[in-house]
């Protein structure tokens, strides 16, 4: 296996693809069309869900695309660990009506033998529970050995998100040998080790959204694969944020604090959670989404404000951001022009946001951290989370984690009531 740039590895996937007939479509917008199941896109089929259920006809059968996504649920996470992050691509084949399972299967093994050139033994495979066919095609038409699957029940196996086209799925797994884990970790245990990198979903059902199933029409496949985390085995590094193209946004963060990487576990949280912040603000805003205090403009606010407090724990003052998204922009630019087509705008965008809440960030800070010193209880007030927010821009989310670390909380219902 052989060294490959994040950048290399999206191209050789969807010219892969194009080689078995799928029709490349640029990746769609991270914000949601006539969807309001979702406040992002947040999987490769997202937006392909019309083709999937036949309300829409498909420009061609078999698509392929590398998609941006959002995952918000766990920004707090952010940084803390190197495994969360919130922006990463999704390279998917999709096949509305067309091949099935046996193709899908084939030319994933084949996409991660002869073209990654991964070597086989270090590969494993998952598929749903009660699910034959699969299991037949992977140890019988594949070669795949028995020791080297795994059948596993709905929890890990069987993808859906929210309401739309779901079924069962078969996932393919990167052994990356027994240093990351525990003796006894196996696939689909929560480790290190058996690194989940490929989802091929058998999308076969309609989820109505209230968790009723009907059988669609046509039988199609959704496979979804995190670039980061393949750049991962193909680079040969741990986490996402030691991918090429992040490292580069990291060490221009780097740059501009004096700090370094693995000095000391505080700058690192800070790195992280300004080098993944920085890569989804931007892509938000070069797809229209302005900051606010509702909705996705809600996420992107809250993400900035994140991102630029960690800056202050950095030591850097004034505004930075604004900078650091050049970089993002560069690295991405060949594969997303209109980054570089809306530039101007995301450098207006983040430099305004950044400058609104740098005015009040410290005396904010210093305020909380009164309130905190001397409030006898272990949750601060509606009142004073609600002032926080109106005088000093502090996201509710950005209070609570800030109330969190020192194991406090905050009467959120007052809140809301203020707030409403
Ligand atoms: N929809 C599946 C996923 O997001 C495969 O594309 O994992």
């Amino acid at each position: 296996m052989e060294w490959m740039g994040l950048n290399e590895i999206r191209e050789k996937y969807l010219s892969f693809f194009e080689s078995k007939g799928h029709l490349r479509l640029p990746s769609f917008s991270l914000v949601p069309q006539g969807d309001k199941s979702l406040l992002l896109i947040n999987a490769g089929m997202a937006p392909l869900k019309k083709y999937f259920t036949g309300e829409l006809t498909p420009p061609r059968k078999r698509v392929t695309t590398c998609q941006k996504c959002i995952r918000t649920p766990d920004i707090e996470r952010v940084g803390i660990t190197a495994r969360h992050g919130t922006y990463f691509e999704m390279l998917g084949n999709f096949s509305f009506g067309d091949y099935f399972k046996q193709e899908a299967t084939h030319w994933a093994w084949e996409f991660c033998t002869e073209v990654m050139k991964m070597p086989k033994d270090k590969l494993f495979v998952s598929v749903y529970l009660d699910d034959d066919e699969a299991y037949d095609i992977w140890t019988k038409d594949i070669g795949v050995a028995p020791d080297h699957m795994v059948r596993l029940g709905k929890e890990d196996n069987f993808w859906e998100h929210g309401a739309g086209p779901c079924g069962p799925c078969s996932e393919i797994y990167f052994d990356r040998g027994e240093k990351y884990g525990s003796p006894d970790c196996k696939v689909g245990c929560d480790c290190d080790r058996y690194v989940e990198f490929w989802n091929l979903v058998f999308t076969q059902f309609e989820n109505d959204g209230n968790g009723n199933y009907t059988r669609l029409k046509n039988c199609n496949i959704d496979t979804g694969m995190g670039l980061e985390r393949l750049a991962c085995i193909m680079q040969g590094v741990d986490n996402l944020f030691e991918v090429d193209t992040v490292q580069n946004i990291m060490k221009h963060v780097i740059d501009i604090a004096g700090v370094k990487y693995h000095d000391n576990e505080k700058n690192d949280v800070s790195l992280r959670v300004i080098t993944d912040h920085i890569r989804s603000t931007t892509f938000m805003i070069g797809d229209g989404v302005m900051p606010s205090n509702e909705g996705r403009g809600y996420v992107l606010r809250r993400l900035l404000r994140r991102a630029a407090r960690h800056g202050r724990l950095l030591g850097i003052k004034g505004t930075f951001l604004y900078k650091v998204c050049e970089t993002v922009i560069r690295e991405n630019a060949d594969a997303y022009p209109n980054l570089v087509e809306k530039h101007d705008l995301i450098v207006k965008v983040i430099k305004a946001e950044e400058e609104s809440f740098n005015k009040t960030i410290d005396t904010g800070l210093t305020v909380l951290e009164n309130l905190i010193a001397t409030s006898g209880s272990k949750q601060l007030s509606g009142a004073d989370a609600f002032k926080l927010q109106d005088t000093f821009g502090f996201p509710i989310d950005l209070t609570k984690e800030l109330l969190a670390e020192k194991g406090m909380t905050v009467d959120v219902a007052e809140y809301d009531r203020l707030y409403a």
